[in-house]
Order: C-alpha cells, then structure tokens, then sequence
C-alpha cells in the first residue's frame, strides 16, 4: 500500500504487507537467518546491490521489511531502520553520524539509559555534550557551537511529561548545521509527528505501545533516505544489534490495533487525569491533555491529543508513594509502560534512580511522583483502584 492518502488506521492494517505465493491474510512468519540464490551470479548481484532481494537476516529480511515500511507509511519518512530494542535505535541514531570533536546537545529531561548514552557513552568516544533545560530556548541556542552535529530529545517527557517545542527546535539545529533527533515514545506516532514538525530523524522504542501488549522488545529509527543510507544502514549492518524476523513480526501485528488502544488508552488516562486533579492526597498533576498543562499551548501546537500517561505527586514523598503503588490492585507496579495492562512506576528508584538526588529533582522527578500508563482495563475500574490506594497514602 504506498498511497499516501488513506488514513493511518488503514494503512496500520495493510501497509507493507508482503505476501508469499500461498496468498495469506495474515503477514507470514519468515524465521530464517538467511536466504538462498538459485546461482553464484544471482548471489553476486544481490551483494552488489543490482538485486533488491534479501541477503541475511541481521541486516534483511521480510518481517522486518514489513514492519519499517509499515512505520514508514506512517510516520511519513523515506526511510526506516529497525533493531533489537529502543535504546539500540537511540544509540545507533546518536552514534552512528558522529566523530571524535563531534558535539552534541541533548535535553536534561531524558529516559535514563538515553542520558547515559549522552553522558557517559560519547564522551569515551571524544565526543562532547551539552545538557540543557529542552524547554528553555535560549539554552537550546546558546549551547550550540560550530561543531555540533546533533540534538536530542524526548517528548512528552519521560516521566515528568514536559512537552518541548520540537519545531523551535528543529530551526536552532538547522540554523546551526546540526539535525533534530526525537524520541517519539510517549507521544506515539499517532499523536505527534516529529518529522513533519522539523525534525530529520525520529526513534522509537517499539517494545511500548507499538507492541502494547507486554511481548517482545524493538526498536526503529526513521528519517531520510540519504541519512540512512549515509550513516545507519552500514553501521546497523556491520554492527548487528538486529531485531528477530519473529519480533518484527509481533510488531507489525501491533501495529494492526495500534490505534484503537492508543485511542482507548488516552480516553482513559484524561478520565483518570481529571479525577486526579481534584484529589485531596495528589499535590501536583501533569496530563499534555489538560489546560492546566505547563506548555498547553505547544501540545495544541504540535500534537494530535494528550497522552496515555499521567503524572502525578503524592502528598507524603516515598513512603505515601509506595503506599500507594502496593494498594494497587488492577494497575502492576512496573518500569514499562504503553501496555495493555496499566502500569505504574516510581520512577526515582526505578528508571531514573542513576541520576543523583539534585538532577532527579532539578526535572521534577520527587520522591513522591508516580508515573502511571493507563491500559485497556475499564476506565472506572482503574480509578477506584487509584482512589482506594490513595485513601491509604
Ligand atoms: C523514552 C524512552 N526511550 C527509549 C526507551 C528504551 O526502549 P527499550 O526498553 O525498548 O530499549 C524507553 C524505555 O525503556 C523510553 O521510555
């Protein structure tokens, strides 16, 4: 399906499909590590490049064709690259473009692995960094010099759901002569698209919503042809973070119900989000869907409608935190999150726990705050499930 104009809820359905000569309805299954050529010559062409075909599965093969091109059709890219997990497509996007005396900025307010990456990983390399509050222009722009190459961020934020200005941004980059790579997690490709706000290379770790359903983890990074081609395709290739053909796979049947959950999920978390907003025990609320929402004015910008994520501060730090997470009954205390099932998470001890006490609460990550990913459960199960806990913060 390469026609641009059906809606994306069709072409999550349909696009990319390749279908094998017993004309299935649903997407096969191609568990192979390689392929075989018919002769020496075909084989010769096809590592030539002359043939199009598959080679080997660490860099080629049906499943994953099927979901790139899928995620491509709906992203709006040119070109899509899949791997393993989320944090080898962040790394590969940040890594692969750059060298020794390469400078990078990045906002403060990331997922923990990724500030690794930024923080620890480059600088072994001789790459340089800058962090800076990704809500603060001036900061964006002061920090660029003459050698930066790329600049990163997520949003919504993770945990705290900070929404940055990605088209703002994407002009302090371009005028410096650098690119914009974002992290689309928690906006999903459904409600925000980066590259058609500016940006030149959106990742995704599509072991959250994109699977949604707790299974398997992957990961993609998608953006121009020549930027693949320049610096990810090769790099990707020799180095294998590769994800499985049977990944690929479960990927692209998520992709079928994609937006039916996400939809689901965001009705659900605004409904939670309202009723949290006017609880006694909850001392700060974040939902991108709200008027009250600190940057309400670029989430009408620049995305499509809230998010399946709430964030929210327990009055009572830790201890009233914890109460609350093990009085859940519905929602699972994990580190995961767009899944079927709701799940909530501490974030200060969990995902962000590395970073020291002052960072965590310099991004607003308290020792009270909750970070919680509604699933596909009734809306009114979920919310008193919360205000049971809560009745015991
Ligand atoms: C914003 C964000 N980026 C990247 C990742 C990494 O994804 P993965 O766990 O698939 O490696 C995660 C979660 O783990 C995340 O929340």
């Amino acid at each position: 399906m390469s026609e641009k104009s059906y809606r994306p809820e069709t072409r999550l359905v349909h696009s990319g499909a390749l279908r094998s000569q017993y004309n299935e309805t649903s997407e096969a299954l191609f568990l192979t590590q390689g392929f075989i050529y018919e002769t020496a010559e075909a084989c010769e062409a096809r590592f030539k490049g002359e043939d199009p075909g598959f080679i080997y599965s660490r860099f080629s093969n049906p499943n994953t064709s099927m979901f790139e091109s899928r995620m491509i059709d709906l992203e709006g890219a040119e070109a899509a690259r899949s791997t393993a997990t989320g944090m080898a497509a962040v790394t590969t996007a940040i890594l692969a473009p750059l060298r020794m005396g390469d400078h990078v900025v990045a906002a403060k307010a990331l997922f923990g692995s990724c500030r690794y990456v930024i923080e620890e990983l480059l600088p072994r390399y001789g790459i340089e960094f800058t962090l800076v509050d990704g809500l603060d222009l001036d900061q964006w722009q002061k920090a660029m010099r003459p050698n930066t190459k790329s600049l990163f961020l997520e949003s919504p934020t993770n945990p705290t759901l900070d929404v940055l200005d990605i088209s703002a941004i994407a002009d302090i980059a371009h005028a410096g002569g650098a690119r914009l790579i974002v992290d689309n997690v928690f906006a999903t490709p459904l409600w925000q698209s980066p590259l058609a706000l500016g940006a030149d290379v959106v990742v995704y770790s599509a072991t959250k919503h994109i699977d949604g359903q707790g299974r398997c983890l992957g990961g993609i990074i998608l953006s121009s042809k020549d930027f693949i081609d320049e610096h990810i395709h090769n790099y990707l290739r020799q180095t294998g973070p590769s994800i499985s053909p049977f990944n690929a796979w479960t990927l692209v049947k998520g992709l079928e119900t994609l937006a039916i959950r996400v939809e689901r999920q965001t009705q659900t978390a605004a409904a939670i989000a309202d009723v949290l907003a006017q609880h006694p025990k909850i001392s700060r609320l974040i939902y991108p869907g709200r008027e009250d929402h600190p940057q309400a004015a670029t989430v009408k910008k620049q995305m499509r409608a809230g998010s399946t994520l709430i964030g929210f501060e327990v009055k009572g730090g830790k201890a009233a935190a914890f109460r609350v997470l093990n009085e859940l009954k519905v929602a699972r205390i994990s580190n995961n999150l767009g899944d079927a099932k709701s799940l909530v998470t501490h974030p200060a001890t969990t995902t962000h726990q590395r970073l020291p006490l002052e960072a965590r609460l310099e991004l607003g990550i308290t020792e009270g705050f909750i970070r919680f990913s509604a699933g596909l459960e009734h809306r009114d199960d979920l919310i008193e499930d919360l205000e049971a806990a809560l009745a015991k913060a």
